[in-house]
């Protein structure tokens, strides 16, 4: 007979699929002291698993930590041993029925109060568990890591309508205590937040990029922009899209126009704009390809040259310094200006706030868990309302109604409210127009 035990700590830990994810979170808890059962789908499998965990250790003697409390096995021999586990994390691959057949296999194994995740990317956690048990719908919440899971920050957390409150709290606790993760809570909608609003940039920013290049704006300097003065990452845009892949964001792509609610603007840029859908067709995905937009070449004396790609031409050029001048160091300042460099930024960054703006309170019951999401899991120097604060709310309301667009729920809930920014010495301005104190991080 199964016992319900209701843990008050995560110590023991299943991980399900030993891929990038799942290794990276089994190293995770194995670094934290907890006993991990790793499940693959074959032996061979099993093998490699072990081998990707091993490659994860920082030295020798995590190394030989690693190897002391992973098990690692097959889903056919070993899924008994999950009633032995606190935690049961789910990471194989992104499909529906992969993610409902490995619930369905765990299901009459685990025992009672042990709590259950998917690390899904995006799929609805009301699809996953739609026909379970209310047993497990009770036990089930996503945990959303993001790679690789040793060094990202951001995870983040949705929970079902059934799911009992106490299982979150205590993988919460153990998360942020042991894991030392920033959780956020999302709601679950397609992509939670950090991808809904990232990929929003990526995409209108490659659909918005070919008519600022004819402009004058080129990929160098767009990326200038979007880097630096911004507060964002150096790789800005198109250093970022050489990162993660034409062909990832591609996929991701697709799966937004066939997710994103109707209406959402995310809609009319869920594809690859022409010039970038020819680079992915050639295999010019980025980084892993040996170059996307950028590519290192080694000169005749053996030192390195970097080289930007033109879209247009389809040629590869020398990089450049990009001289942005004194009004870089004053956001507000460049955002506003009369000059190609402002209207990428309206159009690029603004674009990406209004469209953050109008997403609250539907991805998240408030702006804080949307400036942490953007902040711990893409390394923005700022989140979307903390770099509305920047820009002045007002000045983007006043712009917005001067050039005929609506303003975004938030910063219309803000106008209302007759507050001057998202935060003030007091807090955040929540939902409802009223002042709240900061939850602790
Ligand atoms: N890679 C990322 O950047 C990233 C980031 C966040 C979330 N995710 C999500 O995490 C999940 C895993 O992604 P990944 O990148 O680790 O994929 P992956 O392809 O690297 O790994 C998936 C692993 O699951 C194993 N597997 C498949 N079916 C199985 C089964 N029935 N039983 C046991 N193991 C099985 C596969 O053999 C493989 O090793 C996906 O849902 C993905 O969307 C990925």
């Amino acid at each position: 007979m199964s016992q319900d035990i209701r843990p008050a700590d995560i110590r023991s830990v299943a991980v399900i699929g030993g891929g990038t994810m799942g290794s990276g979170i089994a190293a995770a808890c194995a670094a934290a002291g907890r006993d991990v059962l790793l499940l693959e789908a074959s032996d061979a499998l099993a093998d490699k698993a072990k081998v990707r965990v091993d490659a994860l250790a920082a030295n020798d003697a995590e190394r030989s930590l690693f190897r002391d409390k992973i098990a690692v096995g097959t889903m056919e021999r070993d899924l008994p041993r999950l009633s032995a586990c606190d935690w049961i994390c789910e990471a194989v691959i992104e499909t529906l029925e992969a993610k409902r057949a490995v619930l369905s296999a765990i299901e009459p194994v685990r025992r009672d109060g042990s709590i259950v995740s998917t690390n899904t990317s995006g799929i609805p956690l009301r699809a996953i568990v739609e026909d379970a048990p209310a047993r497990l719908k009770r036990d089930m919440l996503v945990t959303h890591f993001f790679n690789p899971v040793r060094v990202m920050r951001l995870l983040e957390i949705v929970t079902g309508p059934d799911t009992r409150p106490d299982a979150c709290e205590t993988l919460s606790a153990f998360l942020r205590g042991k894991l030392g993760k920033g959780l956020v809570t999302a709601k679950d909608t397609p992509n939670f937040i950090g991808n809904r609003i990232g990929l929003y940039f990526i995409l209108s920013g490659l659909h918005a990029g070919a008519g600022h290049r004819a402009a004058g704006v080129d990929i160098a300097r767009i990326d200038a922009l979007l880097g630096a003065p911004v507060g964002f990452p150096g790789t800005a845009l198109y250093g970022l899209v050489d990162l993660i892949g034409l062909d990832v964001i591609d996929s991701i792509a697709r799966n937004l126009a066939a997710t994103l609610p109707e209406g959402d603007p995310g809609r009319a840029v869920a594809s690859l704009p022409a010039a970038e859908r020819r680079m992915a067709e050639r295999g010019q995905h980025g980084r892993k390809s040996g170059g996307g937009f950028y590519r290192m070449q080694k000169a005749a004396d053996g030192s390195k040259l970097k080289e930007i790609f033109d879209p247009e031409a389809e040629t590869w050029n020398a990089a450049r310094k990009v001289a942005l001048g004194p009004d870089s160091a004053d956001l507000a300042t460049l955002f506003f200006a009369d000059t190609p460099d402002g209207a990428l930024l309206r159009d690029v960054l603004g674009g990406t706030l209004v469209y953050a703006a109008d997403l609250v309170p539907d991805i998240s019951d408030d702006i804080v868990n949307v400036d942490r999401a953007m902040r711990w899991g893409f390394a923005w120097g700022k989140g979307p309302f903390e770099l509305i604060d920047s820009i002045g709310p007002a000045r983007l309301i006043a712009r917005l109604r001067q050039e005929g667009r609506p303003v975004p729920h938030m910063l219309a809930v803000l106008e209302k409210a007759g507050a001057k920014s998202f935060y003030d010495a007091q807090g955040y301005l929540g939902i409802d127009g009223r002042v709240r104190p900061l939850p602790p991080e």
